[in-house]
């Protein structure tokens, strides 16, 4: 069976745009490959986290995962923290990733602009990245189009350490959504729907209130023009709620087009808000399920100890191949 890997960052409420970019496709992929999902707390910390706020958001984003349909049955659900040889071969590839690959990175940039101070954990972030995935050995990664740089990154890691010291890891492939691979904010088509936005008008959380979904989608910008057609050239912002609807109403571009034939922007989003209501009620409903149950603990207690299995015998052999004397 194939191995799967993914994480997503305990840094403030889920979007929508993570659902679709990332999240569906962890819980497709569970049923035929081997999969392993966390948190990724230590990548949160690259930005200053308040630790309560840490603590809250990583359960959040952890029971997150199993509303979403992700069976703890099928995949290993766990907090990066709580697999030690996470950091230890973050470091490892710390000393193998150059400082030229690092700098070339959108999401450094991004994130450091026009910050007065920016911490190094910011900077070398990819390395602990690539060590998440070459720690199991993952064929594929399923993440949204802005991770495409950062696992690029992980496959020259992945063959640099393979030339230099041995085979040891498998190179990993970006498993990415044909349609929603980059949802754009609501407010601005030009900027992807992100968690860390101030705006809360320019996404969707996925714990956001009905009323609350159907307020942004209809303040939701959108051109001039009253054809409902998939043209992100021309027509991004329409083009992006098409995507969404899509996810949601499971229905092709090509449907959604026909469907809204001559009908205009109004009837479209009246429809849209219903569609993401409708597919994020019963993933709220397991939410609440899931948090008050207080099942989450030992869940990712068994993921954790899953996940380290796999995780360990890598290391050693990484180690052993750089020539670290064994203990
Ligand atoms: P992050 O929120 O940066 O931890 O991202 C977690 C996952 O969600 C990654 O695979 C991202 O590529 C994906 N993702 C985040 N925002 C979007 C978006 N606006 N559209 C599509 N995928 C996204
Ligand atoms: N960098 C990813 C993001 O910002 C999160 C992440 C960390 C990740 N480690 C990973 C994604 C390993 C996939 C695989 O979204």
């Amino acid at each position: 069976m194939k191995r799967v890997l993914s994480g997503i960052q305990p840094s403030g409420n889920l979007t929508l745009g993570n659902y679709i970019g990332a999240m569906k496709n962890f819980v497709k992929l569970q049923h035929d490959h081997q999969c392993y999902f966390m948190v990724v707390d230590l990548h949160a910390i690259t930005v200053p986290q308040e630790p309560a706020a840490l603590h809250e958001q990583t359960e959040t984003v952890a029971a997150l995962f199993l509303a979403a349909g992700i069976d703890p049955a099928k995949a290993s659900v766990f907090l990066q923290s709580h697999v030690s040889a996470h950091a230890e071969l973050g470091w490892l590839m710390t000393t193998l990733v150059y400082m030229g690959e690092l700098e070339r990175m959108t999401q450094f940039k991004d994130k450091s602009e026009g910050k007065e101070s920016v911490g190094a954990g910011l900077f070398t972030y990819p390395a602990l990245m690539a060590a998440d995935i070459l720690l199991y050995n993952a064929d594929l990664v399923p993440v949204g189009d802005d991770q495409k740089q950062h696992l690029e990154i992980t496959r020259d890691l992945a063959h640099r350490f393979n030339k230099r010291f041995g085979e040891q890891f498998i190179v990993p492939e970006p498993y990415i959504p044909q349609v929603g691979a980059r949802i754009m904010s609501l407010d601005d088509a030009s900027k992807k729907m992100s968690k860390s936005n101030p705006n809360p008008g320019s996404s969707i959380a996925l714990l956001d209130e009905p009323d609350v979904i159907r307020k942004k989608i209809s303040r939701a910008v959108t051109d001039s023009g009253r054809e409902i057609k998939y043209d992100p050239a021309n027509k991004p912002e329409v083009s992006n709620l098409m995507s969404i609807y899509s996810h949601c109403a499971d229905l092709s571009i090509a449907e959604i087009e026909a469907k809204y034939d001559g009908l205009g922007y109004g009837p479209f989003k009246k429809d849209l808000a219903e569609a993401v209501v409708g597919a994020l009620e019963p993933l709220q409903q397991r939410y609440r399920d899931i948090r008050s149950s207080g099942e989450l603990r030992t869940i990712l207690r068994q993921g954790a100890e899953q996940a380290s299995v796999i995780a360990n015998e890598t290391l050693r052999g990484v180690k052993e191949k750089m020539g670290f004397v064994k203990p």
